[in-house]
């Protein structure tokens, strides 16, 4: 995959982005000498174990081992794919994708895509002509222009049109079973496979599109009543319902700059809402709102208003959300809940008093920290000491989930106003779980700790890797790499490519360096060596050590160079006991006659 990039365009991309400006627009990073910490948001922890380095363009985990590059941090913090964390650092830095790499995570899936986007089509045109599958989306009051704007279809009431129209051959069926809108019949009890069946069946179909509108998925409504009231695809390579949000693709169409989106429950509540110009509306897909989710939305926009119908239900999923927002709360974020009136949801309720009347709802949205205030304290008796411990209590399992700032402050101080209590000690009650200490065990990088290093000092291999991956700048100061390429060991050729790779950079980082191997067999060694301790601080002192590394493997097992040192030294001078001895190591590998003796 990452074969059809152009190296030299992911060395640019690793090169002009700032692993510390990323990093730490999602996590609050802390200078600490020539390195960045946190608390790691890879793990559960109280004190920071998380480091990133800007110069090595790398980060790393001592608690949980997470490390890597800037590409890495993002397919490992937002779940991106490599692709997509490629494209998202290319465009921060202003340079267009190659052709090259919009296509091959197509490879495999733009088929899928392509029967995606057929069966919306096929659905859409079934809603065209059936005219009970009309009558009911009128009387849900949605026009022919959202019907347009968001493809609502209509599957058959048939348990096999979509097959038949598009499953003939054995290949479109497999495609057709991988995006989940067939199901393979159920062959328990020893029949034969009986073959396969229409997922969706006499329902309104809402197409479910990705950031670049192409159909992933769909939920499917019941037209009227029925059980089910709504079937989704299921989970397939196009689809992961933790990541979507219902509409986002047509709230982003519909706006260049969003002031705020605001997450609704239901499917029917966005294409409504968006009818009545209200295009900042997206849903979950029948799940609760996920931290990838809430990442994704803070790429796009800073004020997220949460919309619960206003029935208990609502009210616990509203309770959910703000536990899964607690992580991303903080300064410079607005996170906001609106509970809607009894009996209604945002379609009803939009339908009845317009947009307007809807949107003036919002001033009365309760902020994050209101709402967390305010149910916190319910059912509790804040004049009585035992129910503002009480209050305590509850608070602090919240705040060990919130990263430390300003707002967290903030919060802190609301809820010491609230209990009467001086903010100072609540703070020390509440924050006590994360001390500002540096982290206990593993040492810092950078500090030099245990014996020699992990790595092996013995291995003179490793050792020169690392230091290349560390400093890879010290590869240009190297003068023989060349002849390393006649040195018949193992690995050496992984040493002489790294060298040479360093060398080729005009600014060369670790995160550069690791990114060639991305997909090499020999990736996570070099990570790992990349973490271990390199003993050696700057970089003139690893272009130093560097080079009588390189000069050593030479020496040691270049072609035949020690080998003719040792059979001439013996022949002139004679060979000590110890010399003798690698001569005839040296001869035996190389399967000559016995040394001279
Ligand atoms: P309408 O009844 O058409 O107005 O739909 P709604 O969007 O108001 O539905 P509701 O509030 O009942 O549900 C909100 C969301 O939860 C829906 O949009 C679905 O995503 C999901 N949901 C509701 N019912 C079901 C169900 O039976 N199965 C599944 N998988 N999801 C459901
Ligand atoms: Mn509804």
């Amino acid at each position: 995959m990452a074969g059809r990039i152009p190296q030299a365009f992911l060395d640019e991309i690793v090169a002009r982005a700032d692993i510390v400006e990323i990093i730490g627009a999602r996590v609050p990073l802390k200078k600490s000498g020539r390195e960045f910490k946190a608390n790691c948001p890879f793990h559960n922890e109280k004190s920071p174990s998380f480091w990133v380095s800007p110069e090595k363009q790398f980060y790393h985990c001592f608690g949980c081992g997470a490390h890597g590059t800037v590409i890495g941090f993002l397919m490992q913090y937002e779940k991106m794919d490599f692709i997509d964390a490629v494209a998202d650092l290319a465009q921060r830095a202003g340079l267009e994708l190659p052709k090259e790499a919009q296509g091959p995570r197509d490879a495999g899936s733009v088929d899928l895509h392509d029967v995606t986007a057929k069966a919306a089509r096929f659905f859409e045109q079934n809603l065209a002509d059936n005219p009970r599958a009309r009558a009911y989306l009128e009387t849900r009051g949605i026009d022919a222009k959202t019907r347009a704007n968001f493809a609502l279809g209509y599957a058959p009431d048939s348990w096999d049109a979509l097959l038949t129209r598009f499953g003939t051959q054995d290949d479109e069926r497999r495609r057709l079973f991988q995006v989940g809108l067939i199901i393979e019949r159920d062959t328990r009890g020893g029949e034969r496979a009986a073959g396969f069946y229409d997922r969706f069946r006499d329902r309104l179909m809402f197409p479910i599109r990705d950031s670049r509108g192409r159909v992933i998925a769909f939920g499917g409504r019941v037209i009227d009543k029925g059980e089910p009231k709504y079937l989704n695809s299921p989970e397939t390579p196009l689809f992961h319902k933790g990541r979507e949000l219902y509409g986002l693709y047509e709230a982003r169409q519909a706006h260049t700059d969003f002031k705020r989106l605001m997450i609704v429950e239901g499917y029917m509540d966005v294409v409504r809402l968006h009818q009545a110009g209200i295009t900042y509306a997206v849903a979950t897909l029948g799940t609760a709102t996920t931290q990838e989710h809430l990442n994704k939305i803070f790429r796009i926009t800073s004020e997220l208003v949460f919309c619960f119908d206003g029935d208990r239900a609502g009210r616990q999923a509203a309770w959910r959300a703000l536990d899964n927002a607690l992580p991303l709360a903080r300064d410079g974020r607005e996170l906001k809940f609106l509970f809607l009136p009894e009996g209604h949801d945002p379609d009803t309720l939009v339908a009845l008093e317009g947009r307007e009347a809807f949107e003036a709802r919002l001033k009365s949205a309760l902020p994050l920290s209101e709402y967390l205030v305010q149910q916190l304290k319910l059912d509790l008796d804040l004049d009585s000491v035992d129910g503002r411990a009480k209050l305590k209590a509850l608070a602090a399992p919240l705040f060990a989930r919130m990263p430390d700032g300003i707002y967290r402050e903030l919060l802190a101080d609301r809820l010491a106003a609230e209990i009467r209590m001086p903010a100072v000690k609540l703070k020390e009650y509440l924050f006590a779980g994360d001390p500002k200490r540096p982290a206990p065990a593993p040492a810092e990088p950078g500090t030099p700790r245990r014996s020699r290093n992990s790595a092996g000092r013995g291995n003179l291999l490793s050792q020169a890797i690392t230091l290349v991956l560390h400093h890879p700048a010290a590869a240009r100061s190297v003068t023989d790499i060349e002849a390393l390429g006649s040195v018949d060991r193992p690995g050496v050729s992984v040493l002489k490519e790294l060298l040479e790779q360093a060398a080729g950079m005009a600014q060369p980082s670790t995160g550069m360096l690791l990114e060639r191997w991305r997909e090499r067999a020999e990736y996570a060694r070099l990570t790992e060596l990349a973490m271990s301790d390199p003993m050696v601080a700057d970089a003139v002192g690893t272009a130093k050590e560097l080079q009588m590394a390189v000069q050593k493997l030479l020496e040691e097992y270049g072609p035949g160079r020690r080998t003719d040192d040792l059979l001439r030294k013996a022949e002139e001078l004679g060979l000590n006991y110890d010399e003798k001895a690698e001569l005839t190591l040296l001869l035996k590998a190389k399967g000559r006659p016995r040394a001279p003796s």
